[in-house]
């Protein structure tokens, strides 16, 4: 251990959120502006009100975690995926700190770091190869981690991420945004089984999602007076019960010592409840699943400080971690 102290920054969709981690294991502070409420009257992220929030949050956000921080050595800040002007927003408050302490710059890839969050001070315990799971509202995947850095892609979504598809489910059921909690709460009063709905399979990917489908079966129970409750039920055994059988597959195919999940759907207890496999398995817990600085600082701790902060720029469209 090195003592090293990074402040994280996040802002690549409708959270705003600053944390300072030392050493990638111990959180001093953690902060998050949601702006869940803003985008629930558009039933999904508005991407120019999401920008004008990041910009009225991200100095006092900034400001909050750093008020009982010791001294920062390095400043981390979340570069992509994402939207582009809420990226822009985080990336120059992440510059503007960062030339002002005179410390160096990381720019970090938002997905890895949800799938760091499984493992945030229990690092040592880890063992590699592990299958990293990212359950999220923009993505999904299945990846073999060699180590912290190194990913091999198995598969991903053909269509919708599995997030995406219970904020689309939601909208269906007439749940408000953001859809998962919802969906899982009024999950708990239906039947799994009264729906046979089935997610779908990718023919040139065993091991590929595809969710396109069984939300258009959904969309047909949704017009038929049926129980929204059993068809959420339904829905979330059909989604979850297709990852879990191609994780099987996959370990089946990649052996591997341990299981990482990350995203914003590892959030879901239904889900953690199926997670029953023989391997030890790593979830975030609850404070770091969704959007958050934490696993950004926390990340930052891997790499090499390489960038002076004037050249990061936002990269919407990053894959690059798992290739
Ligand atoms: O990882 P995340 O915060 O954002 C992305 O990086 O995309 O994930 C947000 C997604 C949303 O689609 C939200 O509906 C979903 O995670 N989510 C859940 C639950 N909590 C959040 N999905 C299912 N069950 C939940 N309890
Ligand atoms: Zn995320």
């Amino acid at each position: 251990m090195d003592n090293r102290c990074i402040l994280g920054i996040e802002s690549t969709c409708d959270e705003t959120a600053a944390a300072v981690v030392v050493d990638g294991r111990e959180i001093i502070t953690h902060v998050i502006a949601s702006q869940a409420a803003v985008h629930e009257q558009f039933g999904g992220v508005y991407p120019e009100l999401a920008s004008r929030h990041h910009l009225d949050k991200v100095s006092p956000i900034i400001t909050e975690a750093l008020r009982s921080a010791p001294p920062i050595d390095c400043v981390a800040v979340a570069q992509g995926p994402g939207l582009v002007g809420s990226l822009l927003v985080g990336i120059n408050a992440a510059k503007g700190v960062a030339m002002g302490l005179g410390v160096p710059l990381i720019g970090i890839n938002h997905v890895e770091a949800h799938l760091y969050a499984a493992i945030m001070g229990k690092q040592d315990t880890v063992q590699y190869p592990a299958l990293g799971v990212v359950l999220s509202g923009g993505h999904t995947a299945l990846l073999l981690i060699k180590k912290i850095g190194e990913y091999e892609l198995i598969s991903s979504t053909a269509d919708d991420a599995v997030g995406e598809a219970f904020d689309k489910v939601a909208a269906m059921l007439d749940l408000p945004y953001p859809g998962g909690p919802h969906v899982e709460k009024l999950a708990k009063e239906g039947d799994p089984h009264a729906h046979p709905f089935r997610a779908g399979r990718v023919k040139t990917n065993p091991f590929a999602f595809s969710f396109s489908g069984l939300k258009t079966s959904v969309l047909y129970a949704c017009q038929k007076p049926h129980s929204k409750a059993d068809i959420a039920a339904s829905f979330q055994r059909a989604a979850f019960s297709d990852i879990k059988k191609k994780m099987t597959l996959a370990l089946e195919q990649f052996p591997c010592r341990s299981i990482l999940l990350g995203g914003g759907v590892t959030n879901n207890k239904a889900l953690r409840d199926l997670l029953n496999f023989d391997l030890p398995t790593f979830l975030p817990p609850p404070p770091l699943t969704l959007d958050n600085a934490a696993m950004i600082a926390g990340l930052a701790y891997e790499k090499s400080p390489a960038m002076s902060p004037s050249n990061l720029t936002p990269k919407p469209r990053l894959k690059a971690f798992w290739s």
